[in-house]
């Protein structure tokens, strides 16, 4: 734990940036939306330029201060949490579009923008943004591009990385660099700006952001298809791509996932009968309304070869805007059920009922409960896993174990251990599993490379 000297202490607070380094405000820059972690640092400061977060590192890099970037802390593996304690850099004031280019489809934004402002200001002049995380409307684009977020529209348009074109970045030494150019090929040396991207504020402080935009599509049609059998959802999923269609959104909910999300909103207008145990919500998108119904017309013949219950077609934006409310709630709605731990698995979509299956047997075994929901046209399936009345003993010590045996069958599936929320802080310890020590060994020297002092972000993802 790190503890800032009196001496250390003045001097960062005297450097003419905001600061707070009162106990109420250090406690609510200490959590993410990681379970129920609190890590207070012992000063935030909230500078407003590169210049000033550069004056900041060479200092906590010169006296060995572990510095921790923060964004919206919306994460859910715990890459803001400064587990050392130090300097929180909170990234609030860097909240400006700079430039939306409409000649190149390109934007250049500061990194503390929320997302889904972005997204609004580039649609306004017909552009299209599409990673649209669970927490678009709270979290930062920063935070985005340093966990290489994903979300809904992934599944057709990819996720972060597919869109950063080119970064400023201070060094954990203090300089400022940029790490491409902005143009949509580059092959001009090691891709810096991919190493960045997802690197969860371990290897340098993201403060501008060129991303590559699309033409906004101007259709899109959705649907809520009920299955009677969560696996035969699942069987479902890969059958739909190999009819070629690549639907704008292809969604899982199992039973519990749809009923809590309708709990903590209230939203009534959704029916799920006793026999519906899973949901797929299948949006699709384009820019000709005709052509989005053949599709539909495909898809329909597709899932008409399983068992499901009545489709329900969204034909109202109002009940677009239900569903889609209804699907990003459900890790919020989770979370005021019980205390839970959430696994972002991915494998290769062919295996989700495998890795469902596997998920179900591994708490039979174990003892727990688990609502399984996600990004199944990726593969892409959070595992929340309900503590319930498991005791402490069972949570702190056999629960490990549990997950363990989950992330080995997403390995032998040929998947990995996150999908889209990073390693941060709580999946640190399965990293091994996920790579051997050669591989490892070269993510470490990397991280020596940028940051020899180990001071940017410590503790996360080795
Ligand atoms: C979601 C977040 C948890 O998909 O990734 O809802
Ligand atoms: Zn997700």
């Amino acid at each position: 734990m790190a503890q800032l000297t009196e001496s250390q202490f003045e001097y960062l607070c005297s450097l003419g940036i905001k600061f707070h380094g009162d106990q109420t405000q250090l406690l609510a820059y200490g959590h993410d939306e990681t379970e129920d972690f609190v890590f207070p640092p012992e000063l935030v400061l909230i500078p407003n330029t590169p210049e000033e977060i550069a004056a900041i590192l060479s200092y906590c890099h010169a006296e060995g201060i572990p510095v921790t970037p923060a964004g919206a802390r919306t994460g859910l593996s715990g890459g803001a949490l400064p587990l050392h304690g130090g300097v929180l850099i909170s990234m609030e004031k860097f909240n400006q579009i700079l430039h939306i280019d409409t000649d190149n489809l390109q934007v250049t934004t500061q990194p503390g923008v929320i997302t889904e402002v972005l997204q609004q200001a580039v649609k306004e002049h017909g552009l299209f943004y599409p990673p649209d995380p669970a927490s678009k409307g709270s979290c930062f684009i920063g935070g985005n591009v340093s966990e290489n977020s994903g979300g809904p529209k992934a599944v057709k348009y990819g996720v972060t990385k597919d869109y950063v074109l080119n970064l400023e970045v201070v060094l954990p030494t203090g300089e400022i660099i940029w790490t491409g150019a902005n143009v949509l090929k580059n092959a001009t040396g090691y891709n810096l700006t991919q190493l960045i991207v997802g690197s969860e504020g371990t290897l340098g402080i993201i403060t501008k952001i060129v991303l590559r935009l699309l033409p906004h599509p101007t259709h899109d049609v959705l649907f809520l298809v009920p299955f009677f059998d969560a696996k035969t959802a699942c069987a479902a999923v890969p059958e739909i791509f190999k009819a070629g269609i690549i639907p704008s959104g292809m969604e899982f909910m199992e039973r519990e996932a749809l009923l809590w999300a309708k709990a903590f909103t209230g939203d009534e207008t959704i029916p799920v009968a006793d026999n519906h145990q899973a949901h797929l919500l299948i949006e699709l998108d384009g820019f000709d309304q005709d052509q989005l119904m053949r599709e539909a017309e495909q898809l329909f013949a597709v899932l008409e070869t399983f068992e499901t219950d009545e489709i329900l077609f969204a034909d109202t934006a109002a009940q677009k805007a239900a569903l889609w409310n209804l699907r990003r709630k459900v890790g919020e709605a989770v979370k005021t059920q019980s205390t839970y731990k959430e696994e972002d698995t991915v494998v290769p979509r062919f295996q989700l009922p495998n890795l469902l299956t596997h998920v179900k047997a591994v708490g039979a075994r174990y003892g727990f409960k688990s609502v399984c929901y996600g990004h199944a046209g990726d593969g892409n399936l959070h595992v929340n896993i309900i503590r319930g009345e498991l005791s402490d003993e069972q949570w702190e010590h056999e629960l490990p174990k549990a997950i363990t045996e989950i992330f080995e069958e997403v390995i032998r599936l040929g998947g990995t251990i996150s999908g889209e929320h990073g390693i941060g802080y709580v999946q640190r310890p399965y990293m091994p599993l996920a790579f051997p020590e050669v591989t490892l060994n070269l993510m470490r020297e990397i991280k020596r490379v940028f940051d020899p002092k180990g001071i940017l972000n410590p503790g996360k993802i080795f």
